[in-house]
């Protein structure tokens, strides 16, 4: 419900609607792009991030939030674990339960591998499940891989790593044809042709979409195959360290179980962590869209066994979280309601910004608004934000669109007596993605023999950003990828005995290099009150 004084800033969003119907406000140039990233975007807030220490990327900056997990202890440090006991023994071992260990899962087990999902919560809660806008894929005539390769590598600034490009865009079209004949229900015209939308900074119309909750509907389809094939799933088990054999290769993990707090041993041939982002690490104190595990557990793993990091220090705000009411604060308005027309709009009814730049750029615009110009909203709840102007949807594509085409993100707002057909919407920059992760080739590979990566925890995909669409994208074609390889894989792998004698080795870094810690890691939950084991 708008406040009084709200209901008197909306009129002056409906005074200028008139004059802005149809017109389209400039884009950036690349210059005003730069300089605006720079002034504004939060990553290029020294202050927030710090080199690393330790480990293969010593030297390198990432998020202070980050870098504390990274240079943490692990859980395992004064336990005494027999490794030649194992609770579970399988062919492929994907750690984590969202969209890509589901795809690799699906692979893997088409190999004949035995395969086993070990998930921290259930099978699903990931952020696979809260994606909303849409996937990627040049499957239409006036499409192509190579336009969408251009516009996934400028909407990176070109720091992507071409040949993750590549792989990312050229399995596209056949990805979503597979997800299609699965049983997922992509919105389609009568005749059966898939409903195409824009999303920033694509030159094309690719975007498909379920609606607005096309991740939950793509979840929905992928663990019902995932169960139809009878892989095991662990559930409420996450990963706490990875176990190596003697040569160094990945050979397993070890397991916590959250309800009866015993450590499982894993073994495995090969190993796939698909353990998604880092959202609830709030870093520079944003609210997130993510879920409630998106606590980087996956970078800590990988990367205290030897894989490397590429752009851990580059974040995606998403331009738009709800910034009011105060009960969805940081929850995804997904881009896909500009896509449709809605425009950004500052509290005197003007817009000023072009409503599809990339979503760094965009958000940008947002804070700058909000923040150097002093026009953005304050709301009633005492955050910042601008309009976003939703009933243009309607004024465009007709009567009955949003219903059609958000009916989640119609329903969200009604619950708060909002009815976003008829007023503006408040919003405001949210943490949405981890733009960078763990080094990947294009088959998955990381640089620990046996162990592959993908989804959300993987990097160089997106360089230093992402644009929408692209990661359903990317955790089907890469999930699947990973799959394969460790499906193809552990044919040839003979186990040997179980370390964890890399983690002593991390350990003994630590204290080589100075850092007193009582801070331990992973994380696997977020906390959201003092005195937890994270406050340490
Ligand atoms: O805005 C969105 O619907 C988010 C999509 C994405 O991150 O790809």
């Amino acid at each position: 419900m708008y406040t009084g004084a709200m209901r008197e800033l909306i009129k002056k969003v409906e005074a200028t609607r008139p004059q802005r119907l149809g017109v389209q406000f400039p884009r950036m140039t690349a210059q005003e792009k730069d300089d605006i990233l720079k002034e504004n975007y939060p990553d290029y807030k020294d202050d927030k991030f710090r080199n690393l220490n330790v480990g293969v990327n010593k030297g390198s900056k990432v998020p202070q939030e980050l870098a504390e997990l990274l240079e943490a202890k692990s859980r395992l440090q004064d336990l005494d674990m027999d490794l030649t006991k194992f609770n579970y023994d399988v062919d492929v071992l994907i750690i984590g339960g969202g969209g890509a260990g589901a795809s690799a899962a699906l692979q893997a087990n088409e190999k004949g591998a035995k395969v086993m999902i070990a998930t921290k919560l259930r099978f699903g809660d990931a952020n696979t499940m809260m994606a909303q806008g849409g996937i990627q894929a040049a499957d239409k005539p006036e499409d192509s891989p190579e336009k969408h390769y251009m516009d996934v590598m400028g909407g990176g600034h070109f720091t992507n790593v071409k040949e993750l490009v590549n792989a990312l865009v050229t399995d596209a079209p056949e990805s979503v044809k597979w997800l299609n004949e699965l049983g997922v229900m992509f919105d389609k015209e009568d005749d059966g042709t898939m409903v195409t939308t824009h999303g920033g900074g694509t030159s094309r119309k690719r975007m498909h979409a379920a609606e607005d909750y096309t991740g939950a509907e793509i979840m929905r389809v992928l663990r019902d195959e995932v169960h139809n094939k009878q892989i095991e799933v662990v559930e409420f088990s996450p990963a706490v360290e990875l176990l190596l054999d003697k040569d160094g290769k990945a050979a397993g993990a070890v397991l916590y179980n959250l309800e009866t707090e015993e450590y499982l041993i894993a073994r495995a041939k090969t190993v796939i962590i698909t353990t998604g982002g880092a959202g609830r690490l709030h870093y520079q104190d944003f609210p997130t869209t993510n879920h409630y595990g998106a606590t980087a557990d996956g970078l800590v793993l990988g990367y205290r066994a030897g894989a490397e990091l590429i752009y851990a220090d580059a974040v995606q705000y998403h331009p738009t979280g709800a910034a009011y009411p105060s009960q969805i604060f940081g929850a995804l308005v997904t881009e896909k309601v500009r896509s449709l027309g809605a425009t950004p709009l500052n509290i005197d009814g003007e817009q000023f910004t072009y409503h599809l730049e990339t979503r760094d750029v965009e958000s940008s615009a947002f804070i700058r608004e909000c923040y150097k110009r002093g026009k953005g909203i304050d709301t009633a709840a005492g955050q910042k934000g601008v309009w976003l102007d939703t009933p243009l949807i309607e004024m465009l594509l007709g009567e009955g669109t949003i219903e059609k085409r958000l009916p989640a993100m119609m329903r969200m707002y009604q619950k708060f007596g909002i009815d976003m057909r008829k007023d503006p919407i408040i919003v405001y920059p949210t943490l949405h993605y981890q733009n960078g992760g763990l080094l990947i080739d294009e088959n998955c590979k990381t640089k620990v023999e046996n162990l592959f990566v993908a989804g959300e925890v993987a990097g160089g995909i997106h360089g230093r950003n992402r644009l929408m669409g692209n990661s359903l994208l990317d955790i089907i074609v890469f999930g699947r990828r990973a799959g394969n390889s460790a499906g193809n894989k552990f044919k040839e792998v003979e186990l040997k005995e179980l370390s964890l004698d890399h983690v002593k080795a991390y350990h003994k870094s630590l204290d080589e290099n100075g850092i007193s810690t009582d801070k331990i890691s992973p994380m696997l939950l977020p906390h959201y009150t003092h005195g937890s084991e994270n406050d340490k």
